[in-house]
């Protein structure tokens, strides 16, 4: 186990579609030995989440993990998450703004239009189903992890207008930005 390099903006592995893998490789030691240095790399990292070519492997595995007491408390927690090959679909139109960062983009942060609800379909780290429906602040950072498999980043789906720097966000947004996500979770449920 060990912490890999997080490739940054720019580098192409971001920019390509990752490609699915079979159950014969999700079981090979070296696609095992990738998902706990995506784990390791996320805690290295106090990431939410992170996605496979975000180290530089162009394969269709996400981590996601929200402590229960996380640098962001209104956050509902999530626990450790392994998705292999996921497929997302929303349940119905209702979109919210979330506010994303991302460790591949460094500094910036930004509103995203999110699907309200989705349903994950994905395959766990030993290769078991999973099918499951996320909703909320939850809903989005699948959404955003999932898009890094498609070689696509927030700031491409982010309102420009509202992309600030982590200190400009601190100074200006946060207040009614950790508002809106806690009226998210309470509409929501998640
Ligand atoms: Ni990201």
């Amino acid at each position: 186990m060990a912490v890999r390099p997080i490739t940054q903006i720019g580098a192409p592995v971001l920019r390509q579609r990752a490609r699915e893998l079979t159950h014969a490789e999700l079981a090979s030691p070296e696609i095992q030995a990738l998902i706990d240095d995506l784990i390791d790399t996320m805690h290295d990292a106090r990431g939410a989440g992170l996605a496979a070519p975000q180290v530089g492997a162009s394969v269709r595995i996400a981590v996601i993990e929200v402590p229960a007491d996380p640098p962001h408390p209104y956050r509902p927690a999530i626990p450790l998450t392994v998705l292999v090959n996921p497929v997302l679909t929303p349940v119905d139109d209702e979109r919210f703004a979330h506010a994303e960062g991302c460790l591949s983009v460094p500094v910036l942060r930004g509103l995203v239009p999110r699907a309200a609800r989705v349903r994950v379909q994905a395959w766990d780290r030993h290769g078991a189903a999973i099918d499951e429906i996320v909703v909320g602040l939850t809903a989005a950072t699948y959404q955003h992890e999932i898009d890094h498999l498609d070689g696509v980043l927030f700031v491409d789906r982010a309102d420009p207008r509202t992309l600030a720097t982590m200190a400009e966000f601190e100074r200006h947004q946060l207040p009614e930005v950790i508002a809106a996500a806690r009226a998210v979770v309470a509409r929501l449920g998640g």
